[in-house]
């Protein structure tokens, strides 16, 4: 009987095979390499152990000579992978900054010692969240310099007492923000989001708008629905041209990114999503008794995307530009986006 297998063709192939994968590996760096490769990626996950968000930042020194700086390693030297967040203590502005030294005005970023592959541009919604701006800048600028990307953060600031309207102010946020720069990718951030992981990457899908908030606390590590869009986005401007932006017509909180879920399908594209083990988020101050009770519900909409997005996007943005300031740590651009109509 085993005599038969021995001279079984296949069995042998598969022998032969698997030898070969066995001197292939040994050839490639010994099996210390491949162990040491999976610890790492142990190590990538483990949530039991964090390290500070500003560890090895200063390894980061600027070039002795710019003009002949060489292009940044495909992944950074100083990745630690889970990041210690909290919010129990406000950061002050003067301390971010100090701790940022390479942060030039308006938030903007250059890694000091090697070419950027990458432009990114962080454009955060916002009206009158001053604490959570300060949680989340002292957190997203290393954060973003950990990762050797060229980047700016932009604030965009709805005036007034009006409802909010995250979607139009993102809309209004790309358009600024492709005035300044040739920018590779889009990331539409909210206020009060933070990133628990330095592997996740702030860079776009070549093909695909992309979901980064996979997996946040509030909704216990998982999404709160299959085509669920919110907190963190990652588009190029191509993406975000061809499915003619966000809709401009959602006013207060919900809905707007089931639309954009929808406008992205009808655009003929699909949303692709960072891996949940990498996309995890701390959201600050949420109720914890009235958000985790399940199921979550989808927020119904009133909204007919499949008629409205050719016509509600970019293509039709109006606003008031009030302001457009330099501030050390990011560009405020404060804008008059109007009111709810009254029918709508
Ligand atoms: C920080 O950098 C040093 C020197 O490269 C290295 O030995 C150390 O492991 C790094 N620390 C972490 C937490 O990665
Ligand atoms: C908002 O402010 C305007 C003028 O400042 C005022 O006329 C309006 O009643 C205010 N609306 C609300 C909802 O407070
Ligand atoms: C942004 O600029 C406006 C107008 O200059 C100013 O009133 C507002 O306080 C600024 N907001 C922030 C968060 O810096």
């Amino acid at each position: 009987m085993s005599l038969s297998r021995v001279e079984n063709p296949c069995f042998l192939l598969f022998l032969f095979v698997f030898q070969a994968i066995f001197i292939l590996i040994l050839y490639r760096g010994g099996p210390s390499n491949v162990f040491r490769g999976f610890l790492d990626s142990h190590r990538v996950l483990d949530y039991s152990k964090t390290h500070d968000v500003y560890t090895n930042l200063s390894l980061f020194t600027q070039a002795p000579n710019e003009e002949a700086m060489p292009y940044c390693s495909a992944q950074s030297p100083i990745f630690v992978g889970p990041l210690t967040i909290t919010f129990r203590v406000l950061p002050s502005e003067r301390m971010i900054i100090k701790k940022n030294p390479f942060v030039q005005s308006g938030g903007r970023y250059r890694p000091p010692h090697c070419l950027a592959r990458y432009k990114s541009a962080i454009l955060v919604a916002y009206k009158n969240q001053e604490k959570y701006l300060h949680h989340l800048l002292y957190y997203i600028h290393p954060f973003l310099q950990r990762q050797q990307l060229s980047y700016s953060i932009y604030l965009i600031q709805q005036v007034g007492n009006g409802t909010f309207n995250r979607a139009k102010l993102l809309n209004v946020g790309v358009r600024e923000a492709l005035k300044d720069e040739d920018w590779d990718c889009l990331l539409l951030h909210d206020v009060d989001l933070v990133p628990e992981n330095d592997y996740n990457l702030y860079v776009c899908d070549e093909y695909y708008p992309k979901h980064m908030a996979s997996a946040m606390d509030k909704f216990q590590y998982t999404l709160p629905y299959k085509s669920f869009f919110g907190g963190v986005s990652a588009l190029t401007p191509e993406h975000y041209m061809k499915m003619n932006g966000f809709p401009n017509t959602y006013w207060g909180s919900g809905g707007e990114n089931d639309d954009i879920a929808t406008r992205i399908q009808l655009a003929g594209m699909k949303i692709v999503r960072t891996s949940p083990h990498l996309g995890r988020y701390k959201v600050m101050d949420y109720n914890e008794e009235t958000e985790t009770q399940e199921p979550w519900r989808r927020p119904t909409s009133r909204h007919n995307t499949r008629k409205t997005w050719k016509d509600d996007g970019m293509n039709s943005l109006e606003f008031k530009l009030l302001s457009r300031t330099k501030h050390p740590l990011y560009t405020n651009i404060t804008v008059d986006i109007g009111y709810v109509p009254p029918f709508s």
